[in-house]
């Protein structure tokens, strides 16, 4: 914000303003009343329905499609093969940038990997376009596909891009570890995953000429409307994109995935209207997903049970094709005090669709093993796992020496243990039963998520009726964003919120960044933010240049914008209507831009984290196996609250997701065939209400001074963090029995 702004009181003491109130959302009738129109809502004049054919082979290539049975089949209007898909202007196969990840888009008879896409049929019907995609029959000629991790070449990955990260040292661990008084080490591995969002991945795509108006669902307006240009050799900004709501993202709509890109040249290709919606099996593969690991940590600690040394080793995969590594090592070089950290990976290749960002990517999978070696760990020291954390808490970021820009983690955990009764947690594990005879076991995790910020735009107005306009192209998954960015905008502009009209989800707004990284609120926000700020600025200049005025001769930093009215800082009883400002000066409105993007000069000084701590109870039918978490409670310190009730609600969505990472989620893959075998939402679990105990959420104070101007850091993804690992542990907690193998099944319990 330019420093001629009228200067503002932390948002946390902000009197009057709409940022902190727990407000419901703001769209919450729109989606409960079923007017909400999602992607898949959209039906324009002439629109044709397309439906894809998936390979049943994960390596090889198809042989031959019965493409005549296809077309003749009533309905039907056309089949999109390699043989007549519209030309690219582009190879999809091509890597224009770390963002650019490869396609399928027919671009031969190539099969890398099971359900890529092989066909689109195109009918007037649904039913249709289905039976077509039936009618193919492709025949296959199969090879052998590689679908284990731990068979096939390792080797180690070096280009450091997107999911990529590089391998950290600090210190000699082998010393560390040779000289350490207990030692714990262990191998953890971790399924598949797939991000099964409740709204699949749907597109409507409309040409007009070279220009293409598309309904789709994404967390990234901008690089979507990117990547199609590219790909198709049109100008971005003849591409528009609405994506007013999604039914979920967890990553998977954080680029244009290539079923998409399938759908506008299905439309290209019969010059109509084309919708195009996955089945929920075709979800297993072209639309990434979070690949296993194998995770091996080695911890050595002093007499004290000071730690000496961490090693944390990550075997993943990517696909045969890109490049993406579940970056599972990198959590592990933040959280914990000690002389020497090394984070190392090693992958193999395998026949699938390229994993890519989900749910906290790396930190998810890698947290679950390192906060169950912290507990192997305690225990092997004797010690509460509380105590043992605290004793090895870091107060500066342990490999690059830097303070944090704020860290309330021993608040987290003071309030969190305090909340949940720790203090009374025997230390032996297998020492309590419930009154009928279940297995009661109590374990913690730390939480943790960087805090970070992307480039973003947005745009205010106000206008001569006192009334504001702010526009971003920001994204709302479900988490909340129609709500809080609004809360922000209002707050910048000095309005009440109902003053305030909002626009996001659209590509022809300025560019908000992607929704992913926990870092939208920050990215949009900052922008909201600082295009309100601009507004009020040259409504104040207008003011205190103005004899007329009663703010006259405060000067910019001299005035206050709350509740529609400039005020004096020095005499708050002193004040003007915003109306009455514009109308005196005979202004019809006033406009403003601002923009959010990390300051580097800040990274360089401060490491940014949000963190918290998270404790779990479950229930342990030590006949059967079963396990039952019936009570959670995570205290997390994420920086300023823009809407309690919305960070609360993502927190209790991570803290569910992190129980579904240790009991639930596991895809299994047919090592014979490269196939899911349980790609639908019968057979891949996730946790439904039945499954979902009594969840708490703190929200502990924290004022960062530093992280952006709000202070503002993510909340979306670090829910799961700590919590996958509480519930591990409190699973050990109960039964004596560590399973290291997850997600945590009965069979490995009895
Ligand atoms: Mo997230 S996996 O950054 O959408």
């Amino acid at each position: 914000m330019p420093d001629t702004a009228p200067t503002q009181a932390p948002a946390h003491t902000r009197h009057g303003s709409s940022i902190g109130q727990p407000l419901t959302r703001r769209d919450g009738i729109l989606k409960v009343t079923g007017s909400a129109r999602y992607a898949a809502d959209n039906n324009p004049e002439g629109m044709l329905h397309a439906v894809m054919a998936v390979s049943s082979i994960a390596r090889g290539r198809v042989a031959a499609l019965n493409v005549a049975a296809a077309r003749a089949h009533p309905g039907v209007v056309e089949v999109m093969t390699p043989a007549n898909r519209p030309p690219l202007a582009a190879d999809p196969d091509e890597k224009t940038n770390p963002f650019a990840f490869r396609l399928d888009l027919l671009q031969s008879d190539h099969v890398r990997y099971a359900n890529q896409p092989i066909a689109v049929v195109i009918a007037e019907t649904l039913e249709a376009a289905a039976e077509g995609a039936r009618l193919l029959a492709p025949r296959y000629e199969a090879e052998a596909p590689r679908a284990s991790l731990t068979t096939g070449e390792r080797f180690v990955p070096r280009t450091v891009g997107v999911g990529n990260p590089p391998e950290v040292r600090k210190g000699d661990v082998e010393a560390g570890l040779a000289d350490a008084t207990r030692r714990v080490e262990a191998t953890y591995s971790t399924p598949a995953q797939f991000h099964n969002a409740m709204e699949p991945h749907a597109i409507v795509a409309s040409w007009d000429g070279d220009r293409l108006v598309l309904d789709t669902p994404t967390q990234g307006l901008a690089l979507a409307q990117m990547r199609a240009a590219e790909l198709l050799g049109i100008s971005a900004e003849h591409i528009h994109i609405r994506s007013p709501f999604l039914g979920g993202g967890f990553g998977s709509k954080g680029l244009l995935a290539g079923p998409q890109m399938l759908g506008i040249l299905a439309a290209k290709l019969v010059g109509r209207p084309v919708k195009l919606v996955l089945r929920r099996d075709q979800m297993y593969g072209p639309v990434g997903h979070r690949a296993a690991t194998q995770q091996t940590l080695r911890l050595g600690t002093d007499e004290a049970g000071a730690l000496q040394a961490i090693s944390h080793h990550a075997l993943t995969y990517s696909s045969s094709f890109d490049d993406f590594f579940e970056p599972a090592a990198d959590t592990s070089h933040t959280l914990y005090a000690s002389p020497a950290i090394a984070t190392t990976y090693e992958a193999v290749r395998l026949d699938t669709g390229t994993p890519l960002f989900m749910r906290a990517p790396g930190e998810a999978t890698g947290s679950i093993a390192l906060e169950s070696a912290i507990d192997e760990m305690a225990w092997a020291c004797g010690m509460d796992p509380l105590e043992f954390r605290l004793k090895n808490y870091a107060d500066v970021e342990p490999v690059s020496g830097k303070s944090f820009s704020s860290k309330a983690l021993r608040e987290c955990y003071a309030q969190g243990a305090e909340r949940f009764g720790w203090a009374s947690r025997p230390v032996q594990p297998r020492q309590m039963r419930d009154e009928a005879g279940l297995l009661v076991g109590w374990g913690m995790g730390t939480a943790t998520f960087p805090a970070l910020m992307f480039q973003g735009q947005a745009r205010a107005v106000l206008r001569q009726d006192g009334s504001g306009l702010v526009e971003s192209g920001a994204h709302d998954m479900g988490q909340g964003a129609w709500t809080a960015l609004a809360q922000i905008a209002a707050d910048g502009l000095g309005l009440p919120l109902e003053r305030v009209e909002f626009r996001a989800g659209d590509s022809t707004l300025p560019d908000a960044g992607i929704a992913g990284g926990s870092a939208h609120t920050a990215t949009a926000g900052i922008a909201i933010h600082a295009a309100g700020g601009d507004v009020i600025a040259k409504l104040a200049a207008l003011a205190t240049g103005d004899e007329r005025s009663p703010l006259f001769g405060a000067g910019n930093v001299g005035v206050i914008a709350r509740d529609g009215r400039l005020h004096r800082r020095d005499d708050e009883s002193r004040s003007e209507r915003y109306e009455d400002i514009l109308l005196r000066a005979g202004v019809a409105e006033i406009a403003g831009r601002g923009s959010s993007a990390s300051d580097p000069s800040a990274q360089e000084a401060h490491a940014m984290h949000a963190h918290g701590a998270v404790f779990a109870e479950v229930k342990v039918d030590p006949e059967l196996g079963q396990v039952r978490v019936t009570r959670m409670v995570g205290a997390f310190a994420a920086g300023t609250i823009i809407n309690p009730r919305m960070v609360r609600s993502q927190y209790y969505g991570g803290m569910i997701w992190g129980m579904s990472f240790a009991l639930h989620e596991h895809a299994a893959m047919d090592r014979r065939t490269g196939r899911i075998m349980n790609a639908n939402l019968a057979d891949y679990h996730v946790p439904v209400n039945a499954d979902t105990p009594a969840i708490e959420a703190i929200l502990v104070e924290e004022h960062d001074p530093y992280v952006n101007a709000l202070g503002i850091k993510g909340v979306g993804e670090i829910g799961i963090t700590g919590s996958a690992g509480a519930v591990a542990n409190a699973v050990w907690h109960a039964t004596g029995i560590r399973v290291r193998h997850f997600p945590i099944t009965p069979d490995q319990l009895i």
